[in-house]
């Protein structure tokens, strides 16, 4: 069983820094990146503040397939260069979104989701295997040091995924 400690996001570096300890001990000495998934993404949802989506898309076949998350179902397929996820898979960079209704092509899977942070997931070898994807209830929710500290979590997973044995 795993007993997760509750922390202060008020200071986001060793917020973060914590998180990505944690997630790291998650996954350590599991090769199943799904599973991983799955534990990240509840992690993830259930210690940051004021989100309401937390999740993985897969690149699949040339496409971002929705992979382990937690919140409301969302949308299952978005083609690469589309919306936010599709978009920073596509550009291998993360986005910050202050206002969803404000980025050209965002894509709605759960209404309430006002702000939105994209960081993409990549292997040892720099190739894309999808992104995380945290989404927010609150305009303006995350900022740079969000999409850093996620893409460190992110890259917990993928390093699991890299020394299967
Ligand atoms: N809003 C995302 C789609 C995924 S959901 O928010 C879970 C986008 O525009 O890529």
């Amino acid at each position: 069983m795993h007993v997760v400690p509750q922390l202060d996001y008020d200071d986001k570096d060793a917020f973060y820094r914590e998180l990505a300890g944690q997630a790291r001990a998650l996954v350590a000495g599991e090769p199943d990146a799904v599973a991983n998934a799955a534990n990240v993404a509840a992690l993830v949802f259930h210690a940051l503040p004021r989100i309401n989506w937390a999740g993985f898309y897969f690149l699949t076949g040339g496409e971002l397939v929705v992979g382990p998350f937690q919140g409301r179902p969302a949308c299952v397929r978005i083609p690469l260069g589309r919306g936010v996820c599709g978009t920073a898979a596509a550009e291998k960079r993360s986005i910050v979104v202050d206002d969803v209704d404000a980025f050209a092509g965002h894509i709605a899977c759960d209404a309430a989701s006002r702000s939105e942070v994209v960081v993409p997931l990549v292997d040892g070898a720099g190739r894309v295997l999808g992104v995380l994807d945290v989404d927010s209830p609150e305009l303006r929710r995350f900022d740079e040091n969000d999409a850093a500290g996620l893409a460190a979590i992110g890259r917990a997973w993928s390093d699991a995924r890299d020394t299967r044995s």
